[in-house]
């Protein structure tokens, strides 16, 4: 976007937005620069022109949690250039950005000659603005208490049917034993074993979604092998599905990461893209390509595309459409995963066309 038409610009008169305009220094970001780091000294604000920030906080380990991100025709850094305290969060360009930026002594002069009514006009909206940030993010804390007393709650629950369950299949097999000659009988009890493995492995995912991060164990990993390893286990089941399956990785991508897990992440898109292109015959592509600080995962379909009614909610739990035994846990499960690596991951997807799945691993760093 032009910068005359930015929000901020149009706050201010004429001849203000003009002057502001003129000394506003404007650059295109290559993605994942950092634009000023947590703690520093604020010297401009920004104008996002085109492309998106995001704003990240160092927790432990030099891990960083994403807290915000700033679109075209947002604005940011405004709270350091008006009170001088350090930068609160990271600001990183993802995506790539043009970013006009405007000295902090600049914008104060223009302040100071600025009407009254125009500067209240701007107070007004920057508070409007916390006040909508402050709601997500203590939304966004409750939502994580539920989520962990459920989490608990769904624990005991399957612990508990576990047993049951597996006495049922137990006992199934022992009267199909039993009645080996009879053909209705060991036909019933095969649906009974199948229902149940079926129930057991739904809760074995339930279980696996609940526990969350807890049981991450990172390790080096070779990304190449692991994705050749991951191809075999899914010849079969991709051939008999009729689905054409390429992988391109090159060698020696080394990321940090819980094997175990990052295969199921990439079991559960991959089964998804399956049933979404429902033996027609489709085309898979798994990609992996290194960038500075990232490797960036794509895992391409030729389906029919995600559903516009659950784009919104896509990644949340217990969304699934148009399958009959969807739990709607699989990409919810991907993404706590992925978000537990201090990745990414999010998606294209274009109606008849197909899905692309973007995921961003951290590269090892030492
Ligand atoms: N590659 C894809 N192409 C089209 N639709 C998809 C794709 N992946 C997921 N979906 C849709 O997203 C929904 C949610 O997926 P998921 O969280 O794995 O739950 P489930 O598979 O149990 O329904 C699916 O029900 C399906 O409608
Ligand atoms: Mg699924």
């Amino acid at each position: 976007m032009d910068i005359h038409s930015h929000q901020f610009i149009a706050f201010f008169e004429p001849e203000q937005a003009a002057q502001l305009a003129a000394k506003a220094i404007v650059e295109t970001y290559p993605d994942l620069v950092v634009i000023f780091e947590e703690g520093e000294v604020p010297d401009y604000l920004y104008l996002v022109l085109e492309g998106k920030v995001l704003f990240r906080k160092h927790t432990i380990n030099d891990h960083y949690q994403i807290v915000a991100q700033a679109n075209p025709d947002d604005f940011f850094g405004e709270f350091g250039i008006l009170d001088g305290k350090p930068r609160s969060a990271q600001a990183m360009v993802c995506e790539g950005a043009t970013l006009a930026r405007i000295p902090r002594n600049v914008l104060i002069e223009i302040l100071n000659n600025t009407k009254g009514s125009t500067v209240l006009h701007l107070f007004n909206f920057i508070i409007q603005r916390l006040r909508v940030t402050t709601q997500e993010f203590v939304q966004q804390v409750t939502y994580k208490d539920k989520m962990v007393l459920l989490g608990e709650m769904v624990n005991t629950i399957i612990h508990d049917f576990k047993s049951p369950l597996s006495s049922i299949h137990l006992s199934s097999g022992m009267l199909r034993e039993m009645y080996l000659e009879d053909e209705d009988t060991t036909e019933w009890c095969d649906l009974i074993q199948e229902q149940a493995v079926r129930m057991t492995a739904m809760a074995e995912e339930l279980l696996e979604f609940s526990k969350g991060s807890a049981s991450l164990k990172k390790q080096p990993m070779d990304l190449a092998a692991a994705l050749r390893r991951f191809e075999k286990l899914n010849r079969i089941y991709l051939d008999q599905e009729n689905v054409a399956f390429t992988l391109h990785c090159p060698e020696s991508i080394m990321v940090e990461a819980d094997e175990n897990k990052l295969m199921r992440v990439l079991q559960n898109l991959i089964v998804n893209a399956v049933e979404a292109l429902d033996g027609d015959g489709g085309e898979i592509t798994m990609t992996a390509q290194p960038l500075p600080n990232w490797v960036r995962i794509t895992i391409q379909d030729n389906g029919p595309g995600i559903p516009l009614e659950i784009r919104d909610s896509f990644f949340e739990a217990f969304v699934t459409y148009g399958k009959k035994r969807g739990t709607g846990l699989g990409t919810a499960i991907a993404k706590s995963i992925i978000d537990t690596h201090q990745g990414q991951i999010r998606f294209e997807t274009q109606e008849g066309e197909g899905t692309t799945f973007i995921i961003q691993l951290p590269l090892q760093t030492s």
